[in-house]
């Protein structure tokens, strides 16, 4: 299977864009915010909160950065014109990281002001391990500047994650989406996930708000588990997941009264998107592929 996985993710730029994006189209809003809220309203409605992503790609100068910023502020005030029940997920590299840490930092502030007014949240998604210094640097600055409402992510494949963990009041945690070399990042599955559940008891012990990103089930039973131990109230905690990955485990956690949000990206950046999400972790095109097969063997 990791042959067929590799093979897939080599071939996908040859692929023709209108079946990547038939590819992709679970896993995708769609190209307008219109297109988001419509998902937004659709999740709220089945109890489930979001958190909306603007698909970008790779910004080359400060204007672009700004207009990226730009297009979140509008999402925070559409989710705030139509109440729906989402924040939003930004990318540092998005917002200027790249050209200057000032500008990107200005950017960030600017949101999680916005956000603030609103009675809104913004959590910064963490990117390749070249950004993971300057990631959390920004986010504690922030958090110590008084911003309650930002929130950041760790990714359980890097070997530093669990030293990482401590002090950090609200985490999403993930595997990690991004191939990291094997001296600072764990290859083996089985490593990946027991980082995972440690990092998780660390951040726990420590009382942080977990956001608990994962869709495989040995993880999402540890994190059961882990939160009847502790008695946990619902709401120290939540649950998350991608669109349209695992919905009907999602529907579940929601029926036993746990939190979910769901990440939903939308943007006309799609294409670019889904290619590099889809050659970052191999192992995703198989599960694309082998969801491809059952979607059109069911019809
Ligand atoms: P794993 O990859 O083992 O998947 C478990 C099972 O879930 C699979 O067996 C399959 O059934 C199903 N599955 C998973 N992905 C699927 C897909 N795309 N299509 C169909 N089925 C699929 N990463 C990062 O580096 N930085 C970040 O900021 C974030 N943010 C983030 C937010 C949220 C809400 C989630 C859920 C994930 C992220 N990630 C991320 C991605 C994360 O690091 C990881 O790559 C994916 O969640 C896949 O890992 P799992 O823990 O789900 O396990």
């Amino acid at each position: 299977m990791a042959l067929l996985d590799r093979a897939i993710a080599r071939v996908l730029p040859a692929v023709p864009k209108p079946l990547v994006r038939a590819l992709a189209s679970p896993y995708i809003a769609g190209p307008t915010l219109e297109d988001a809220v419509a998902v937004v309203r659709r999740l709220n409605g089945e109890e489930k909160l979001a958190t909306i992503d603007v698909l970008g790609e790779e910004i080359t100068n400060d204007d672009e950065a700004r207009e990226i910023a730009r297009a979140y502020h509008r999402v925070l005030a559409r989710v705030e014109g139509e109440q729906l029940d989402a924040n939003i997920s930004v990318k540092l590299t998005g917002l200027g990281l790249g050209l200057d840490y000032a500008l990107c930092r200005e950017n960030l502030q600017s949101l999680i002001e916005d956000a603030r007014a609103r009675g809104n949240f913004v959590r910064i998604d963490m990117e390749d391990s070249s950004t993971t210094d300057d990631t959390l640097r920004l986010y504690r600055e922030l958090r110590a500047a008084g911003y309650a409402n930002l929130g950041v992510v760790l990714q359980a494949r890097l070997r530093r994650t669990l030293g990482d963990a401590h002090g950090l009041e609200n985490v999403r945690l993930c595997k990690g989406i991004y191939l990291e070399p094997p001296e600072i990042a764990y290859e083996d599955p089985d490593e990946i996930r027991e980082s995972f559940r440690a990092t998780l008891r660390a951040l726990l012990d420590d009382r942080s708000y977990v956001g608990i990103a994962t869709h495989d089930e040995e993880l999402i039973e540890d994190a059961l588990a882990q939160i009847r131990a502790r008695n946990l109230a619902p709401t120290k905690y939540e649950f998350q997941m991608l669109l349209g990955v695992r919905s009907a485990r999602g529907d579940e956690l929601v029926h036993a009264g746990h939190r979910l949000r769901i990440y939903v990206p939308f943007g006309t950046h799609w294409y670019e998107y889904s290619v590099r999400r889809l050659q970052e972790n191999p192992k995703i095109a198989g599960y694309v592929a082998a969801d491809t097969v059952r979607r059109l063997a069911r019809r």
